[in-house]
């Protein structure tokens, strides 16, 4: 294996705990890793260089939320919403019967598409949800083919209830034989803690059986209202992501707790909802990831850059908070630590800007910055 030099670095963010940002920067990769960083005129010599030419070098991102496996479109929902109708979790069922009628090969090509899209914006780990199957055969295929691009799989058969089911019924199929049948292709277990969804006991029910099985829980909670989910995932050490609407007792648990509360600023982008406060999170010392959730429904965009752009501009954080929650925070959320950042050690996944600063990718909204 050569090492390689990446060189003429403009700034350069590492998030190491003693130069997290450097300018005028370099930095080695053997081995897949990264072996030496720091001012470009101390560098070693490698066997290959790379002059970045004074751009802009970041941590790829990590998405540490997203639901690839679908097939479908629902625009016509999307045009609709954006003429006053509201986001409705039953339009799930909607891709659920897509995906459910597409081949193996239509669905692994779809989630290979959208992880191009997210490749060349700048993204290197993503985790992937089921959860358009709802059928103990359509979850496992939708983990099976997940599990072909990423290690970071969630099991959401608790996704909604499908169609002319009792939920007592579908909480027993999810917690049962679809559970053993899916667990094998999942690091995580996942459920939509909301009205409409599942309840806090049937929540609960999911995860335990989850934690059971050797899965490490996550949560959707309190995207639509107010509810039980925050502090659920509290109680059980869980990551809890949507928290459009947190209470201060939410807020006092996540505290208390330490949990990650993930943001996703497309969510209420494309739903037309308000946008969560995360300078209240930030103030209170939580640790925040962002994330696309990217999905055909709730918020169909690949793109971290934009949810960046998006944090900054509507969720107070500043650009240097929000890149570090759309990457270092986002492996916080997935509890791995040799991604997301650019410290000796940590696999060399990295993005080079078009641009002199990381600051562009907020100031500078949908324009195509990642060069490689
Ligand atoms: O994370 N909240 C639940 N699930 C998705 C939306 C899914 C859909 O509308 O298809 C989400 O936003
Ligand atoms: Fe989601």
């Amino acid at each position: 294996m050569t090492a390689l030099l990446v060189t003429n670095i403009g700034e350069l963010v590492t998030w190491d705990d003693d130069r997290p940002i450097l300018n005028d920067a370099a930095f080695v990769v053997d081995g897949g890793k990264i072996a030496w960083f720091g001012q470009r005129n101390e560098a070693p010599s490698a066997d290959a260089v790379r002059d970045v030419g004074g751009a802009a070098v970041i941590p790829g991102f990590v998405d540490s939320h997203t639901h690839l496996v679908f097939a479908g479109d629902r625009s016509a929902e999307f045009e609709a919403r954006m003429t006053g109708q509201p986001y409705e979790a039953g339009g799930i069922r909607t891709t659920v019967a897509a995906t459910r009628a597409a081949t193996d090969e239509h669905l692994a090509a779809n989630v290979a598409r959208h992880l191009a899209e997210m490749r060349a914006q700048g993204t290197t780990t993503v985790e992937i949800k089921s959860g358009y199957g709802l059928t103990t055969h359509d979850e496992a295929r939708s983990l099976a083919i997940a599990q072909q691009f990423t290690q970071e799989t969630t099991f959401l058969g608790a996704h909604v209830v499908p169609a002319e089911t009792e939920i007592a019924a579908y909480v027993e199929l999810v917690t049962g034989e679809m559970l053993e049948r899916c667990a094998p292709y999942a690091r995580w277990i996942d459920v939509f803690c909301e009205d409409g969804a599942f309840g806090a006991d049937e929540s609960r029910a999911v995860l335990e059986a989850g934690i059971a099985a050797g899965l490490l829980p996550r949560i959707h909670a309190n995207q639509l209202g107010l509810g039980p989910g925050v502090r659920l995932a509290a109680e059980l050490g869980a990551p809890a992501d949507h928290c459009t609407f947190l209470s201060d007792a939410d807020i006092a648990a996540v505290v208390e707790s330490g949990i990650v509360i993930g943001l996703l600023p497309g969510v209420e982008f494309s739903t037309r909802q308000p946008y969560p406060d995360a300078r209240k999170l930030l103030d209170a010392g939580v640790t925040v990831s962002l994330a696309t959730d990217c999905n055909p429904g709730s918020s169909y965009t690949s793109s971290m850059p934009f949810c960046i752009a998006v944090a900054v501009r509507d969720m107070n954080m500043s650009p240097r908070e929000a890149l570090w929650s759309a990457t270092k925070g986002g492996a916080a959320s997935l509890r791995i630590d040799d991604v997301g950042h650019l410290g000796v050690g940590a696999k060399a996944d990295f993005a080079v800007l078009n641009a002199p600063s990381y600051v562009h990718l907020a100031y500078r909204p949908g324009v195509p910055l990642v060069v490689g």
